[in-house]
This record gives C-alpha cells, sequence and structure tokens, in this order.
C-alpha cells in the first residue's frame, strides 16, 4: 500500500450524474449534513487506502474486514432497533451492506472485532444522519467501483458496487424521505450531529485497525 494519493472528493460533482438530481432538490436537513460533514468526508477521502495508488486486492480485504467491524454494528443500531423507519424508506434494501462486506470477504467473518463505539441512534433524526453517512458510502462506491474493478479484477467488490443501477433511485429516495421525517431545528441538528460521528468513530475505528 502507500503510494501518491489522488483523492477526488474536490471533483466529485463531474463524477457521478446523481449529482444533478442532488443539486436541484436540497432540503434544509441535507444542506446542514453536508455542511456538518464536508470537512470529515475530505479527510477520510485524503486518508483512505482506497485512493492509495499502490493498493491491491490484499489491501481490499484488509480493508473489508475492518470495515465490517463498524457496520455490523452500525446496522443493527439502525435496522434492528425499533426505530419507527417510515414504509417508503426501503430499509430492507439498505440493510444489506455487511452482507455485501462479508460476501468480499468470501468466508467466515462473525470473528472479527466490532467496533464498541459504534453510534447508537436516540431518535430517529439521529438514525437519519448515521443513515446519511451509510447511503451516502454508496455514492463514493459506485466511483470506486469503476476505477477499481479492473485492476482489482476477479475480486467481486460488492461493497463498492453497492446497489448498482439502484444506487441513484436509492439516493434520491433516501432524500426524499429525509427531506419528510427531518424538519424542525432540533431535527436537523441531531441528524447532523449523528452524521459527524458516523464519520469520527469510522475514521477513528479504521485508524486503529491500520
Ligand atoms: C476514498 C473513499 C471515498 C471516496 C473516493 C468517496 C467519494 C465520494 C463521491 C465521489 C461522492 C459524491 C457523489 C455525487 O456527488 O454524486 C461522495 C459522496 C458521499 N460520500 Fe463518499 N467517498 C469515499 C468514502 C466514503 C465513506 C467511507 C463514507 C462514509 C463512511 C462516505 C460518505 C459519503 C456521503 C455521506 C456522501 C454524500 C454527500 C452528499 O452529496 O450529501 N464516503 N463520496
Amino acid at each position: 500500500m502507500g503510494g501518491r494519493r489522488s483523492g477526488c472528493y474536490p471533483r466529485r460533482p463531474h463524477l457521478l450524474p446523481e449529482s444533478a438530481i442532488i443539486a436541484s432538490d436540497t432540503s434544509p436537513a441535507l444542506a446542514a449534513l453536508r455542511q456538518a460533514t464536508r470537512d470529515l468526508h475530505a479527510a477520510l477521502d485524503a486518508a483512505s487506502p482506497l485512493t492509495s495508488e499502490g493498493f491491491d486486492g490484499s489491501d481490499y480485504l484488509a480493508y473489508v474486514a475492518r470495515v465490517i467491524g463498524w457496520m455490523r454494528p452500525v446496522e443493527r443500531h439502525l435496522y434492528q432497533a425499533s426505530l419507527p423507519w417510515p414504509s417508503g424508506f426501503a430499509a430492507l434494501a439498505r440493510a444489506q451492506k455487511t452482507g455485501w462486506l462479508v460476501a468480499d470477504l468470501g468466508g467466515d467473518a462473525a470473528a472479527l472485532p466490532e467496533c464498541p463505539y459504534a453510534p447508537m441512534p436516540a431518535s430517529l433524526a439521529e438514525a437519519y444522519g448515521l443513515a446519511y453517512v451509510c447511503e451516502g458510502a454508496t455514492l463514493g462506491g459506485a466511483y470506486l467501483y469503476k476505477r477499481l474493478s479492473p485492476r482489482l479484477a476477479p475480486l467481486p467488490l460488492h461493497w463498492l458496487y453497492g446497489y448498482g443501477a439502484q444506487t441513484g433511485p436509492l439516493w434520491k429516495g433516501f432524500l426524499a424521505r429525509l427531506a419528510e421525517d427531518v424538519i424542525t431545528p432540533h431535527q436537523i441538528e441531531a441528524a447532523a450531529s449523528s452524521a459527524r460521528l458516523g464519520f469520527q468513530t469510522f475514521e477513528r475505528w479504521l485508524g486503529e485497525g491500520r
């Protein structure tokens, strides 16, 4: 691993067609989430092994094993905790990211360590903030899939492929539900803090694994 980094965050508006959809419909909640996490995403992108030039298949598997340790408790907290997700939220479709990661590992992930400080949302607004982090990762994943899949073949890269052709519709659906359910200043602040905590714990957990 190592080598010159080539992070893409500053150039992201040119990378995916979803940008156009997002830009035309920015709710107050989305604006706050973006504002609150922009610096954290940029730091994550800059430090990510995924954007490192020498990144290879064994680096990918090590990365995936570590991400499982964060994603598994996060998905448990988001989707097995009786949070009142609206019926149109597509929670079942969204709660499969640990599954993608485990499939990438191609083996038994039961013994992998779990992040003991994975965020635990205490309200639907906090859950939306944390889900923003997880759902947004599929946007970066789509970009990284295109970039890395030729080099890392024959690894399937389920985590980066994510929702595949459904990435745009599912992101758009997430933004629509977010706009409907995270409305008051209190809710928006709770979602933004929760999203920050999501990024911070993710970065800390990955950093501790290096
Ligand atoms: C090196 C790794 C990463 C790269 C290169 C990357 C890249 C990107 C790109 C290109 C977008 C914008 C897509 C668009 O505008 O249509 C994006 C959005 C986003 N990414 Fe990442 N990403 C990375 C890792 C992550 C991770 C690990 C997370 C979460 C843990 C994450 C969370 C987000 C979020 C929340 C958004 C949505 C921002 C918004 O439009 O409101 N990203 N990322």
